[in-house]
């Protein structure tokens, strides 16, 4: 963004408010974690997040969300979400990326809710998975996800004065992935073997300051549109290819026109340039510190980017505990 439209006053950023319903989710999954029930630590996320949602100034549309109306009772497809009031959204929840990780007491869980101008995210919803690719802003015309990995690897480190063994590159922990797994390690380059979670997987290696570099391999197509709009604020780059598993879903998906055997770019995962990305730790992980509960205070960090501006926010809030009884 030029000086001159930096003065320019930026106008209000929906994210500041977004972030609230992020913080309830992570805090009401908290009394799940390592409980070993990921239903009920999704629930008590996805029930907080909707609520605090209701109060949020703006007309928004749940595009990703929890699934289709009847097996989610809320924050469904195409769900109306906020007080109707303001801007017209689509929106793209996830109130635990890492569900998983929750219920077993491991890190790296997040509550996320990416939001973009109406009717500019793909709905992907007819496919669940995506093969991905996201690099920091390095590897914008560097890297492409039709190029061999080797390849790759070589070209960003080059990009960004680094040596091959010193990149990282983060991989969904699968038996899909062992393929791929062994061309990163045949290059010369590290893994960093993540066991879910590939938002914040993709938002790491999009950040400039991040030990990851690039973030590869096949997860949820959802989670893909809003690593998006994420990695839109962030300036990074990131590739999506749609990955049906069954003939059914590959006719779902071109029934819903989207594309097969096609490279879906950042602007067209997300078809707009005023994105937000808000994020809250549920666990411990790279990205956030987790919830933590001490002496009558529930303490919980955030995260919020803003494609228009490329500001990226860290909220610290403590929360008075006998308000969340
Ligand atoms: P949820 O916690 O929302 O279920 O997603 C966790 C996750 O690891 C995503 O981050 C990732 O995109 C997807 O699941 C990968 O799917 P799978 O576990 O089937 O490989």
């Amino acid at each position: 963004m030029s000086e001159s439209s930096m003065l320019q006053h930026p106008g209000r950023n929906l994210g500041m408010e977004l972030v609230r319903a992020t913080e309830a989710a992570a805090i009401r999954a908290t009394p799940w974690i390592g409980k070993g029930d990921k239903n009920a630590a999704d629930g008590a996320a996805v029930d907080a997040m909707r609520r605090f949602l209701a109060t949020v100034s703006f007309d928004g549309v749940v595009v990703i969300g929890e699934g289709e109306k009847d097996e989610a009772p809320m924050l469904f497809n195409g769900e109306h979400v906020g007080n109707g009031l303001g801007p017209a959204c689509d929106i793209a929840v996830d109130p635990i990326d890492g569900t998983s990780l929750t219920a077993a007491g491991r890190s790296h869980a997040i509550s996320m809710i990416a939001a973009s101008d109406r009717g500019t995210m793909l709905d992907a919803s007819s496919v669940f998975y995506m093969d991905k690719l996201v690099t920091s802003h390095e590897g914008i015309g560097v890297v492409d996800i039709r190029k061999p990995i080797a390849e790759n690897i070589r070209a960003l480190a080059k990009a960004k004065g680094k040596k091959v063994e010193d990149i990282r590159v983060a991989i969904l922990d699968r038996p899909r992935h062992q393929g791929i797994i062994d061309e990163v390690r045949a290059a010369g380059a590290g893994t960093r073997l993540i066991l879910d979670g590939d938002v914040a997987g993709g938002i790491n290696a999009a950040r400039p300051d991040s030990r990851i570099d690039m973030c590869i391999g096949i997860g949820g197509s959802p989670e893909g549109v809003g690593t998006a709009c994420a990695v839109k604020a962030l300036g990074g780059l990131i590739q999506g290819i749609l990955y049906p598993q069954t003939d059914e879903e590959r006719q779902k998906a071109i029934d819903a026109g989207l594309k097969l055997d096609y490279v879906y770019e950042a602007d067209e995962l997300v078809a707009s340039d005023n994105t937000y990305f808000v994020a809250t730790g549920v666990t411990d992980g790279d990205m956030l510190r987790g919830v933590r509960r001490e002496n009558g205070w529930i303490f919980t960090e955030s995260i919020i980017l803003r494609s228009k501006t490329g500001t990226v926010r860290r909220i610290l809030a403590e929360h008075a505990e006998e308000k969340w009884l």
